[in-house]
């Protein structure tokens, strides 16, 4: 058998219609199927809304697009609609907890499988960290403003990373309030994937309150005079470029693309708790499109406001929209925002910590990683030794490192695991044309290949750096898989 063999529709199927049989010695009991369509689309939001537009929208419009930074969202919704609507194909027809793991496995065989799960983590354990660490210089800034000063050496990165000089000591301890947010929202994740939903649900309906709250505030007040700044006498939507490569004009929007690309980054989670999910075939596509629409729609209308209201060259700050309700005079609004801010980036690291051992889990039921892996918490129902590994890796993580290092990292692993998804739903519908397909990719020839490409092209514009930093963690991730996973795999020892 080679390393590329399939696993087979009629398997994935058959998985993702297990039912609540168990095996009470092993401890390999299943998941329990309760979310709804609603609950997944919250779910969706849940993640996508956080550091990405509550930060990178101001760093974007300062750094890159201006005004336009609109189109810049308006790019990376795109890419994004390609991927989730091949998302979509894949979580209907096989419903695994998997995600693009499980369709990579269906479609390009076991090693590239174990590929995407690997690079998954990049995804969700470094997702998580980047938002825990905007968490936390959310939280430092909100009781900044009551008078409460936590000392910087305990609320960041002992270690600081430039391109140039590479890494240097800050003289900080340690970024507690970053740990402290994993880890309590670890032990809420052990407890309950109904708990965690509904705690999720409560924080998506304040975060988009807040949302809508600004642009309502904000919307009267947007003025194209505010479109002037030193670099854009003209007041021009899409500012003249400023003599380099990605800093305003048209590059300028892309680039914006690259960067605010993250703030769309969890919609996918939707397809990690396909088997906790009553009629997956149904509600998977309304979770992963839902959201995805329903962010669209916000973030394209924020960026529109926070740019009409503020100059564009003011908004290169930590807190961008608080810097927009001062603007419009309405001060008191300011801490209600930072505080929904801080909300929304709770969620974010909820559903990211929530879908890292869910993959864990199908990649540990595949074999391809210990059993341990797969035990499921007899009274929780949840993968809980999973979830606790994660939990405190990330808290580690999330104490130690620099925001803008595991950012990048984030997305350049995202965007591989859209490529790969997107490829493999068109190599599904040349191998598999007969299966049912409850959900359908409208023009899969062409939306897959643009898919693909359209990630591919957000990826080059990630530096150099970040490049180099995913081929050394995928290189890391096949001697795991020669190491062991080719030893355990659950689909060769049946054909032994
Ligand atoms: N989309 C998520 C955020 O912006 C990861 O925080």
């Amino acid at each position: 058998m080679t390393i590329f063999a399939r696993k087979t529709i009629d398997a994935l199927q058959a998985e993702a219609d297990a039912g609540d049989d168990f095996d009470a010695g092993e401890g390999h009991r299943t998941l329990k199927r309760t979310l709804s369509g609603f609950d997944l689309t919250l779910l969706g939001i849940g993640c996508i809304i956080g550091a990405g537009i509550f930060v990178l929208t101001g760093h974007a419009a300062a750094s890159n697009a201006g005004p336009a930074v609109v189109l810049s969202f308006v790019f990376g919704a795109i890419v994004c609609a390609f991927a989730g609507l091949c998302y979509a194909e894949m979580a209907s027809t096989v419903p695994v907890s998997g995600s693009a793991y499980t369709y990579a496995y269906a479609t390009m065989g076991e090693f590239i499988a174990w590929l995407i799960g690997w690079d998954l983590i990049l995804e969700y354990c470094l997702g998580a960290t980047t938002v825990a660490i905007g968490w936390s210089g959310y939280v430092v800034s909100f009781l900044r403003g009551f008078g409460i000063e936590i000392p910087p050496a305990l609320a960041q990165a002992p270690f600081a990373y430039d391109p140039v000089t590479h890494w240097s000591h800050t003289g900080a301890f340690l970024n507690i309030p970053a740990m402290l947010v994993v880890a309590v929202i670890t032990v809420l994740l052990v407890t309950g994937i109904r708990e965690s939903a509904r705690v999720n649900s409560a924080i998506v309906v304040i975060k988009v309150l807040i949302v809508v709250a600004f642009i309502l505030s904000g919307f009267a007040f947007v003025d194209r005079a505010h479109w002037v700044t030193a670099h854009n006498p003209d007041g021009l939507f899409i500012p003249p470029n400023a003599g380099h490569d990605g800093v305003y004009g048209w590059s300028g929007v892309l680039r914006g693309a690259a960067v605010v690309f993250f703030a769309y980054i969890g919609f996918d989670s939707v397809s990690t708790v396909a088997q906790e999910t009553v009629n997956p075939k149904r509600n998977m596509p309304i979770g992963l499109l839902g959201s995805l629409i329903i962010c669209t729609i916000l973030y394209v209308l924020v960026s529109y406001v926070l740019t009409g209201i503020v100059p564009f060259d003011k908004l290169n700050v930590a807190d961008p929209i608080a810097v927009g309700i001062d603007a419009i005079g309405m001060r008191w609004l300011a801490p209600i925002i930072k505080l929904g801010a801080i909300f929304g980036l709770t969620s974010v690291i909820l559903v990211l910590l929530l879908s890292q051992p869910r993959i864990f889990y199908t990649m540990s039921k595949d074999g391809l990683l210990p059993p341990f892996a797969a035990r499921i918490h007899p009274r929780f129902r949840t993968p809980h030794i999973t979830t606790i590994v994660t939990g405190i890796v990330v808290t580690v993580l999330a104490g130690l490192l620099p925001i803008g290092l595991v950012g990048e990292l984030v997305s350049i692993g995202t965007l591989f695991a859209f490529a790969v998804v997107s490829i493999g739903v068109v190599v599904l519908r040349i191998t598999h044309p007969e299966i049912e397909r409850p959900f359908r990719t409208p023009a899969v020839f062409i939306v897959g290949p643009l898919g693909a490409i359209s990630a591919v092209f957000l990826m080059a514009g990630l530096p150099a750096d970040t490049w180099l930093r995913l081929v050394a963690w995928m290189a890391i991730g096949i001697v795991i898989y020669f190491g062991y996973g080719i030893r355990h795999s659950r689909m060769r020892e049946r054909t032994r």
